[in-house]
């Protein structure tokens, strides 16, 4: 018989979980002063006495008297008994629900004691090690450059302070050797990623000769860092990895300080980096916050929109810019209800929040964060960029881009409103739009068959490579993809070398390789295709194409490492894997 699941293992999920996350997963939430309010989800009601607070994380209802904590909700909600609402939160962070052993329970006791003390000792830690950087930034032998630093860039002591802003000595062991006496310590201390080892074994100091910036979670705990070196050495930027308490995905940088410095958040900046954050903050914009990666993930658009109503996502004008804009939009669409706006605003090129907001002041850069772009204003630029309108052709490809990105917003006022913009791109009424949508899915059945005629994406890769060779240039970047296991995948790449060695190979010239091959057959085959990419396109539909084989390797793992995790026991690198692959799906 399964033993029971240790209290430790149970104390860690719930002080994990948010309640009011979990809960607004669920059932929607409003803030209303210092807590949340809802309908009550265990009785009738139409005006809520539901509430939720933050700082007890603890649901009570006026009304009907239920209350608890994120496992009764979860009991009481999803009707689930106590192991499976484990079970479900475990989930959340893809953790296994281990059980004490009954045979030897005084063994296990004790070593549960060792992981309660140990779980605590992580954020005790990461407080720890935050405030030894902020003291070297005083006291250290390279204060003054570093204070230097900090003010050429702008900063007052006072800022600095509120971002808890420090310095990482010099040194390859100060860290290790202040906290990491012990195995134990040292051992808690490479979990948090502060130390890390390299292949022989040795340990030392991540984080060297850098300023560094604490990033705190929605409660005010340390939980990672970045740091940024002094001059132009590379890295610029070196970040916490993933760890226990640091998930990147759920994370933003300065939302914590945001919140300190206001009672009420009317909205929230998403800016790209620490130094936009704290400098927008000098310049009294103290309601900005930056995602830990790239493009913005629905954990993090969820977060703010639980404090704010409108979120402003900045970026920079470049291409990568707009295609990190454009992967927030697709992640905030599910988002979007009436009452919340999401409206996006692009920097001149070379610039950015820091370097605009010093050179405009405060005031000049609201007006232009009022004059950000409103979604459906970008949304539809967008498109439209992308298709001929004069043409029925280009309307009908309108109508399949814009189709699925409409439907996937909350029904309401505002889905109501894009589908009457898009009616009129179209020149129909909003009604024959909404039997357009109906028939949406079997389109999109169509369409799936007509790209399985069109052969695998492979072959079209392959296709489009054997015709125009100089295509190679386009994906100087991308990963090996012989190790990819999708049938074809090997001959991509022995053709992409061929292309790599002998960058001026034309068509005919590469097929000539594979002459008398077992794959000469099928090459010349895809070398006499009547593909009908346009030849301004063909670049963005190949670098497409290998996108997609990625995705569908990346989707074809994160299938067998779900199975596995089901039926065996994942090993850590997988485990990580997987977590990562999660991350990546939203
Ligand atoms: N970043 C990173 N690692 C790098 C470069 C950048 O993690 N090697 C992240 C950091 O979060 C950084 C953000 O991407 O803040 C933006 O990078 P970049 O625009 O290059 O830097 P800035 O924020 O402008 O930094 P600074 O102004 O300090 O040069
Ligand atoms: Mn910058």
């Amino acid at each position: 018989m399964a033993g029971l699941i240790p209290q430790n293992f149970i104390d860690d999920l719930i002080s994990r979980t948010d309640i009011v996350d979990l809960i607004d997963g669920r059932v929607k939430l409003k803030k209303a002063g210092k807590s949340y309010v809802a309908c009550c989800p265990f009785h009738g009601e139409k005006s809520p006495s539901f509430h939720v607070s933050q700082d007890k994380q603890f649901y009570h209802c006026f009304g009907c008297g239920a209350s608890g904590n994120v496992s009764s909700f979860l009991m009481e909600y999803d009707r689930l008994d106590f192991p499976d609402a484990v079970d479900e939160l475990a989930g959340i962070y893809n953790l296994d629900v281990p059980r004490e052993d009954s045979g030897n329970e005084k063994k296990s006791a004790q070593q549960y004691s060792i992981d309660k003390q140990k779980k605590l000792d992580y954020y005790e830690l990461m407080a720890q090690v935050e405030q030894y950087y902020r003291q070297q930034l005083q006291s250290n032998k390279n204060s003054k450059d570093v204070i230097d630093y900090l003010k050429n860039r702008g900063l007052s002591g006072e800022i600095a302070k509120r971002f808890g802003i420090g310095y990482a000595p010099d040194d390859w062991q100060e860290v290790k050797d202040k906290f990491g006496k012990g195995f134990q310590h040292e051992n808690q201390l490479l979990e948090t990623g502060v130390l890390i080892k390299n292949e022989k074994g040795r340990v030392y100091d991540r984080f060297r000769n850098r300023v560094m910036f604490p990033i705190r979670d929605r409660r005010g705990r340390v939980i990672g860092f970045g740091g940024r070196v002094l001059d132009d050495t590379t890295p610029k930027y070196l970040n916490s990895p993933e760890t226990p308490i640091f998930h990147k995905g759920s994370e933003l940088y300065g939302f914590f300080e945001a919140k300190q410095a206001n009672r009420d958040l009317k909205r929230l900046l998403v800016v790209e980096g620490y130094m936009d954050v704290v400098a927008l903050a000098q310049n009294g914009i103290s309601w900005a916050v930056a995602s830990l990666g790239t493009a913005t993930t629905t954990e993090q658009i969820q977060l703010m929109f639980r404090n704010a109503n409108e979120i402003i996502c900045c970026y920079d004008g470049d291409r990568a810019g707009r295609e990190a804009a454009w992967r927030t939009l697709q992640n905030s669409l599910p988002h979007l209800q009436d009452g919340r706006q999401i409206k996006f605003m692009f920097l001149p090129d070379g610039e950015d929040p820091d370097s605009m907001v010093r050179t405009l002041g405060e005031q000049k850069f609201i007006e232009l964060v009022e004059q950000a772009k409103p979604l459906s204003q970008f949304l539809f630029e967008n498109l439209l960029s992308q298709v001929e309108m004069d043409s029925e052709d280009g309307r009908s490809t309108l109508a399949k881009l814009a189709l699925p990105l409409v439907s996937s917003i909350a029904d309401g006022v505002f889905q109501q409103m894009m589908k009457e913009k898009l009616a009129k791109y179209l020149g129909l009424e909003a009604d024959s739009l909404n039997r357009f949508i109906q028939q949406d899915k079997p389109t999109q059945a169509k369409q799936k068959r007509k790209e399985a005629k069109r052969g695998s994406i492979v072959r079209q890769a392959i296709g489009l490579l054997i015709q125009h060779p100089s295509l190679v240039k386009a994906i100087s970047d991308i990963p090996e993809l012989s190790q990819i296991k999708i049938k074809g995948t090997g001959l991509l790449q022995t053709l992409i070398n061929q292309v790599r060695q002998q960058p001026e190979i034309t068509s005919p010239q590469l097929l000539e390789r594979w002459r008398g091959t077992p794959e000469y057959p099928s090459l010349l085959k895809m070398a006499a295709w009547e593909h009908d990419v346009e030849n301004d396109n063909l670049e963005p539909q190949f670098i497409d194409t290998i996108i997609e084989i990625i995705n569908k390797h990346l989707e074809l793992r994160l299938e067998q490492l779900a199975h596995k995790s089901r039926v065996d026991k994942l090993t850590s690198e997988e485990r990580q894997e997987y977590a990562q692959l999660i991350q990546n799906e939203r």
